[in-house]
């Protein structure tokens, strides 16, 4: 159930690890489906995944001075590799290798932080041999080829689908019960081992049409778990907020809503890290997701010992102190003026009379607002305290039309990264939102 912590928290980071962080492909899970492993293979490599450096309390002290108020660790990715000790037959690193549980630390650690703890949970699991997408009788060879002819998204899907043709198996129904049993079992497990849990990530419910995931029952049975938990949108029409992946929305989804990014390009670790993005993007592009009442999920993706790679440990280090200078205009905040208002992206204080204006671009001359019908109490640089000198251009206030307001923001204060005006109003905002009169008296 959506729940206020969620929309105030802002920042949240996404952990991909798993054995696949073992760096030898391209990434998690994928491998398998995209024919570049054959899956006992892949199984094996395992055996290489030791997670010696494991700290999940560094971890833990690494995100908060990021800035971050919850965090969400893979505890299935769709390989069906779990990293807890579980009791349903499914492989597991926590029961077949040394290392042992990995969530119950890392869930202490993050509540311990005094952060939100979250779960990621694929439905997809490619190696329970009743799960559809693993049913295929083709060799990876075969699906490469398959895949190889296909030139989209939707092709690749439909190649899959032909590949899955069950229509001859007679029990074809009981497999899936049978798999549904398994899958609610382990949310179980996972939700129930290490006391109340605060959101569950969901991830692609890959299957078979005509045979669906019980999404409504799954929400019933988790709240009656933990009634507060809050869910994802990758369960059906079940879910309390959408998960934008890899791009901002251009418009704001309607309500509660997250963006996951990764820092480079993949999420998790491969040993060929690169293209990152700067402080200076990911800043911006968290700013846009205040702007449009959004949280960003940043992704790290540790080695296999347990090592977040250096790149992102200074990624987040820098958003943090970033976060710390302009702390409010960031929690607790709402969405803010609706595009066309202004060049930048803004967000307001809950009582509605302070305009936080991010600034990722310096000005030329002055930065304008349109549309303010309020009066102007103060306008400065958050986190750097300089007054700016601000105007109205225009407008024709006795027919109650504003002019622009014109803000000149002072060379010296401006922010290495986005820079924010907080524009204190002499009450809750008033948006002009006309197309402008004939000012026929004047
Ligand atoms: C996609 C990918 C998966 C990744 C997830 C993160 O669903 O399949 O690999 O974990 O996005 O949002």
């Amino acid at each position: 159930m959506m729940q206020p912590w969620f929309t105030d928290a802002k920042l949240g980071i996404f952990i991909h690890w798993g054995s696949y962080a073992v760096g030898r492909r391209g990434g998690e899970s994928w491998p398998i489906m995209n024919g570049e492993v054959a899956y006992d293979d892949y199984l094996k490599e395992m055996e290489h995944f030791t997670a010696e450096s494991y700290d999940p309390v560094a971890w833990a002290g690494l995100f908060k001075r990021a800035g971050a108020n919850y965090t969400v660790l893979t505890t299935k990715h769709h390989d069906g590799i779990a990293l807890w000790p579980t009791r349903r037959d499914g492989p597991s690193i926590a029961n077949q290798l040394p290392c042992g549980d990995l969530i119950g630390p890392y869930v202490e650690a993050v509540r311990a932080a005094g952060m939100k703890v979250g779960l990621y949970f694929s439905h997809t699991d490619w190696s329970n041999l009743d799960h559809f997408s693993v049913i295929t009788g083709k060799s990876p060879k075969e699906l490469r080829e398959l895949r190889s002819q296909a030139v989209n998204y939707g092709q690749i899907k439909r190649a899959h689908q032909e590949a899955y043709d069950l229509s001859n198996d007679a029990e074809v129904h009981a497999r899936w019960e049978r798999f549904l049993d398994f899958h609610r079992g382990q949310i179980e497990e996972i939700l129930t081992d290490y006391g109340p849990i605060d959101l569950i990530w969901f991830d692609v419910m890959m299957g078979r049409k005509g045979f669906g995931y019980p999404c409504r029952e799954l929400r019933e049975f988790i709240h009656g778990l933990c009634n507060s938990t809050v869910i994802n949108s990758r369960l059906g029409e079940y879910g309390d907020y959408e998960t934008p992946e890899q791009f901002i929305p251009v418009y704001p989804p309607e309500g509660a809503w997250e963006l996951c990014i990764t820092t480079n390009n993949t999420w998790s670790f491969t040993g060929r890290e690169d293209n990152y993005k700067t402080p200076t993007m990911l800043i911006g592009m968290f700013c846009e997701c205040l702007g449009m009442g959004g949280n960003m999920l940043l992704n790290v993706g540790p080695d296999k010992k347990g090592v977040i790679p250096s790149r992102q440990v200074a990624l987040l280090e820098a958003l943090g102190s970033w976060i710390r200078k302009h702390e409010e205009a960031v929690y607790g905040t709402i969405r803010g003026l609706p595009h066309g208002y202004a060049y930048h992206f803004s967000s307001l204080n809950k009582s509605r009379d302070t305009i936080f204006l991010y600034m990722a671009h310096t000005p030329n001359e002055a930065t304008d607002i349109k549309g303010i019908r309020n009066g102007i109490k103060r306008i400065s640089v958050l986190g750097h305290g300089a007054e700016c000198a601000y105007e109205r251009i225009g407008g024709a206030h006795w027919l109650n039309v504003p002019g622009v307001l014109s803000v000149k923001v002072p060379q010296e204060a401006f922010d290495e990264s986005v820079t924010v005006l907080k524009i204190e109003l002499d009450g809750a905002l008033d948006l002009y939102g006309g197309k402008g009169v004939e000012i026929d008296v004047n």
